[in-house]
């Protein structure tokens, strides 16, 4: 029974929600633990991505203009437009659509642009497309913008053999058709296409087709989705409309072990303008914007289903507020105007996607330019930078770095009978061991204390900037286009572990702290003769936990090239301690991952780095050691008990995806 069914009558609920409303405002405080030494994965700076389709003036007009605009512009792309975008940083960019995507047939967009056929846009307003930005144009934008490819096919109205040849003639240097014909519209050299999505929307713009009929499509797609040299194809499949877990359930099962992600597509859905809401309206997108959380537990858990390991990531390739149209536009044209509201939205969901770093490798958020919640507006030679622009710029910190989970107790936002969290947050560390907080206030009406916890860190110095408004609605217009820009912010007090923040109604913090982690070890070791493959003792014994190795009689020693089983291992009960160097690339704060069954533990220069102890099946645990370039000592400590044997060790850090810790890292030293 929930405490208004308890409340007999109309006067006394109101006196409780008044209360309630009250005691927000006097008690708003919220509690934070972050732990040093308690990670939380890997941030993927795909999280970051961006998505532009042939929509509105997203493309015509907001990027391109062509090389004879009067509009400044390089190769056609606006300038104004290119340094804001490279200040972003954009990790990745999809394009060409969309819905746009499945009616979109590549050969007529390249070659001379007088003689590439028109079209029309049938999804977006019957506009005349006439192919002036094609592939080319797309590609060098993206290498303008250090941003790599994401290039959705077309499957609802195209061939596997088109989309094959798309691959072959962006990526392939040989010598073939494809290659040839590229060379001949003026580019030698291929570019760098890793991300393909094949299809959009199947079950609605795209086709709608029924999932395992999609499903069969996308393993016929991805089976002519060939690698051409160095550039290995990352498959995404058209996946599920916000909670639709059939769909996911059937193209995993089908299709699940032929792609490398699937897309969801979640809107947070708003039938006003932009700027036109009360409070009311803002209580209602954020709570609706907040449901990220829960349908990507609920298309995790069936994907966990068929992919324990993860390798299946899942790709949330559109997000973002979608408004009712600005008054006076094309409603097929999708132009909003973007407030303090989307800001917040955009950090809310930002936070989510952190806390799911092991499945969410990618997002794209709808759309860069001019298009739903985008990061710019441009009107002619206008150019305004919006909220959610800032709110990108400010998160960036956050790209590729470890996430630091929080343990977060904060208030609540009520309003009506309705309640949300007041605060949302993210913590990382960076490969510098520089740790990033960013926190949201979602509350228009008070200000929020903050109690931070640090654990194993020892703050030194701590830097500030917020976002925020005047107003729950105020925007960044072309007249007044500095209304909503972040800000230095100093409202805080710090000791060695603990600050105390006043986080100001509607706000968005982003604070640096520069301190030293307390399990930081660190210098490397001098190495007189390092040579490949480590030591490794192989031990006879049974265990029910690690041993002291020292007292146990080596059966067997070697050489090996990896942390793997050693051959001839009798796979009942036995143990083995590796020994020797670990080669570190470059200063930075590095992850490891150990996955046993049975138990582990892994030293770096003496120092436990993970304790995976005691009889189990494979469990993978994690640590972290901030390491500069050179030698370490590395020791790995199995031991396996009956049943089911596993072992793996993994790192990442900067510059190195996770991956099994390679055999080029490992070293032991020659007399
Ligand atoms: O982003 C606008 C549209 O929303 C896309 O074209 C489509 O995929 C989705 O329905």
């Amino acid at each position: 029974m929930s405490i208004h069914n308890l409340i007999a009558n109309d006067v006394q609920k109101k006196i409780f929600l008044i209360l309630l409303t009250l005691s927000s405002f006097l008690f708003a405080q919220t509690n934070i633990t972050i732990d040093l030494d308690k990670l939380g994965g890997h941030i993927d700076p795909n999280i970051y991505g961006q998505f532009s389709e042939h929509l509105g003036s997203c493309i015509y007009g907001g990027i391109w203009v062509g090389e004879d605009s009067p509009i400044p512009n390089t190769n056609g792309i606006r300038n104004d437009v290119l340094a804001a975008l490279k200040k972003l940083e954009v990790p990745v960019l999809r394009w060409p659509g969309g819905c746009f995507a499945d009616e979109y047939h590549w050969m007529n967009g390249i070659g001379p642009k007088e003689k590439r056929p028109s079209m029309v846009n049938t999804n977006w307003g019957g506009v005349v497309e006439d192919n002036s930005f094609g592939t080319h144009e797309f590609l060098n934008l993206c290498e303008m913008i250090g941003a790599d490819a994401y290039i959705s096919g077309n499957v609802g109205s195209g061939t596997v053999e088109e989309f094959a040849n798309w691959i072959q003639y962006t990526t392939s240097d040989g010598n073939n058709p494809m290659a040839d014909l590229r060379r001949k519209n003026g580019r030698d050299k291929p570019w760098n296409v890793k991300y393909w999505g094949i299809g959009n929307e199947s079950w609605g713009c795209g086709g709608r087709m029924r999932p395992s009929y999609y499903a069969d499509l996308a393993r016929v797609f991805s089976t002519y989705a060939k690698n051409f040299g160095e550039n290995q194809v990352y498959k995404i499949a058209s996946g599920p409309n916000v909670d639709d877990t059939v769909w996911t359930d059937e193209v995993m099962s089908i299709a699940g072990k032929m792609i490398n992600g699937i897309g969801l597509h979640y809107y947070t859905n708003n039938s006003k303008p932009a700027s036109d809401f009360d409070e009311s309206g803002w209580f209602s997108v954020i709570k609706k914007t907040l449901r990220m959380n829960e349908l990507i537990e609920m298309h995790s858990k069936v994907m966990d289903k068929h992919d324990p390991d993860k390798n299946v990531a899942l790709i949330v390739d559109e997000w973002g507020t979608w408004h009712s149209v600005e008054p006076g536009t094309n409603p097929s044209f999708l132009y909003q105007q973007n407030t303090m509201r989307d800001a917040i939205v955009a950090a809310c969901n930002l936070n989510i996607f952190h806390n799911h770093n092991d499945r969410i490798k990618m997002t794209n958020i709808a759309q860069m330019v001019n298009v739903l919640q985008a990061m710019i507006l441009t009107n002619d030679e206008k150019m305004v930078l919006t909220p959610t622009y800032h709110v990108f710029e400010m998160y960036k910190v956050h790209k590729g770095a470890i996430n630091l989970p929080l343990n977060l107790k904060t208030s609540n936002y009520t309003f009506g009978e309705e309640s949300i969290p007041s605060v949302s947050g993210t913590a990382s560390i960076d490969s510098k061991g520089t740790v990033h907080i960013t926190l949201c206030n979602v509350n228009p009406n008070s200000v929020e204390k903050v109690k931070l916890n640090l654990e194993s860190y020892l703050n030194e110095k701590i830097s500030g900037r917020i976002l925020s408004s005047s107003k729950m609605n105020s925007l960044n217009s072309f007249e007044e286009p500095n209304n909503i820009t972040p800000v230095e912010f100093s409202n805080f007090k710090f000791s060695d572990n603990s600050i105390s923040i006043n986080l100001p109604a509607k706000s968005i913090v982003a604070l640096t702290l520069e301190g030293k982690l307390n399990s930081t070890i660190g210098s490397p070791i001098k190495v007189t003769n390092p040579k490949p493959k480590l030591n490794f003792n192989y031990y006879k014994e049974i265990l029910m936990n690690l041993p002291n190795f020292d007292e146990l009689k080596i059966v067997k020693a070697g050489l090996i090239d990896q942390v793997k089983l050693p051959e001839g291992n009798d796979g009942a009960d036995f143990a083995v301690k590796y020994s020797g160097f670990i080669k570190i690339p470059e200063d930075g704060f590095y992850n490891f991952y150990s996955k046993s069954d049975d138990g582990t533990k892994l030293y770096i220069d003496d120092k436990l780095i993970i304790s995976n102890d005691g009889r189990h099946a494979p469990i993978e645990v994690q640590g972290f050691a901030s390491l500069k370039k050179g030698f370490h000592k590395f020791e790995l400590e199995f031991f396996q008990a009956g049943g089911g044997v596993d072992l793996k060790a993994s790192i990442e850090g900067p510059n190195l995806k996770k991956q099994e810790i390679p055999a080029t890292m490992l070293f032991h030293e020659e007399e």
